[in-house]
């Protein structure tokens, strides 16, 4: 399928692609996620695509927003691309579009210009992409970069201007409820505590991903050495003692969350 083309002069727009691709399939396939998991994102992502647009805001606010968060390498940012392509499976007719938004491409030295940018992509770019009329998933990863908490010592740390563009992510997710009931957003934040709440108090449901267990991380060996795995003279027997100890050296703090 040929790319679409970002629309010219578009800002913060990492990537515009069509779904379902079959390329993308294995994002979803591959990923190992706690049980429950993935059907509860998928039915999230149905529901609020196909539900949206008839439910009363005042009874039943659904803002469209599902968070991942956890740890940076537990397959966030591959599991929400996977969520995106399954979803488009469950949709005929033109497919749907997908959005990566570049969460660091925002910040500027220019006094109000951040908050303005930020107020652009959700007030005109985004409605205009979703005026195609056509099912959207709006990825927004790395949260923590766009949507900077407010409280305590991040007002100290960071200049005003990070805090009006928060402001202007909140007003433009409350547009988006509104105005775009086609639209869902995935969002992904590596460090929670740095996303501004009253951002995560829009989500409709967070997902939690941890590190893997032991059992995760043997399956996860298993699907990325299927190949070798199945050749004579391999002992899979082996992959179960490796995973524990994978899983040890995580649960002693030899993995680096990256904070
Ligand atoms: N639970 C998992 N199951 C299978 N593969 C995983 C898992 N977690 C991470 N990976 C692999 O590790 C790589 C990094 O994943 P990524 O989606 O970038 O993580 P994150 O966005 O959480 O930092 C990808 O190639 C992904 O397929
Ligand atoms: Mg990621």
């Amino acid at each position: 399928m040929p790319a679409l083309q970002v629309p010219p002069g578009v800002e913060g727009f990492l990537s515009l692609v069509e779904l379902p691709d079959d390329a993308w399939r294995s994002r979803w396939d591959r990923i190992v996620a706690p049980d429950g998991l993935k059907e509860r994102l998928l039915n999230f992502v149905l529901f609020s695509l196909r539900h949206r647009a008839r439910l009363d805001p005042v009874g039943l606010p659904v803002h469209g927003l599902v968070v991942l968060s956890g740890p940076p390498g537990t397959g966030k940012t591959t599991l929400a691309g996977g969520l995106a392509d399954r979803a488009a499976r469950e949709f005929g007719g033109s497919g749907l579009l997908f959005v990566e938004i570049d969460a660091h491409a925002f910040p500027s030295q220019l006094l109000g210009e951040s908050q303005r940018a930020v107020a652009r992509l959700f007030e005109r770019t985004l409605p205009d992409l979703a005026a195609r009329g056509r099912p959207t998933i709006v990825l927004l990863d790395e949260v923590e970069a766009l949507a900077v908490s407010r409280a305590g010592a991040s007002l100290d740390t960071n200049p005003v201007d990070v805090h009006r563009a928060t402001d202007a992510v909140l007003a433009g997710i409350d547009h988006m409820a509104r105005a775009c009931p086609n639209v869902t957003f995935i969002a992904t934040t590596n460090h929670e505590a740095g996303v501004d709440v009253a951002f995560l108090s829009r989500a409709d449901a967070i997902e939690r991903m941890g590190l893997p267990s032991a059992a995760a991380i043997e399956q996860i060996l298993r699907d990325s050495i299927s190949e070798v795995a199945k050749a004579d003279g391999f002992d899979a027997r082996a992959l179960s003692a490796l995973a524990k100890s994978c899983a040890d050296i995580a649960a002693i703090g030899g993995v680096s969350d990256g904070e």
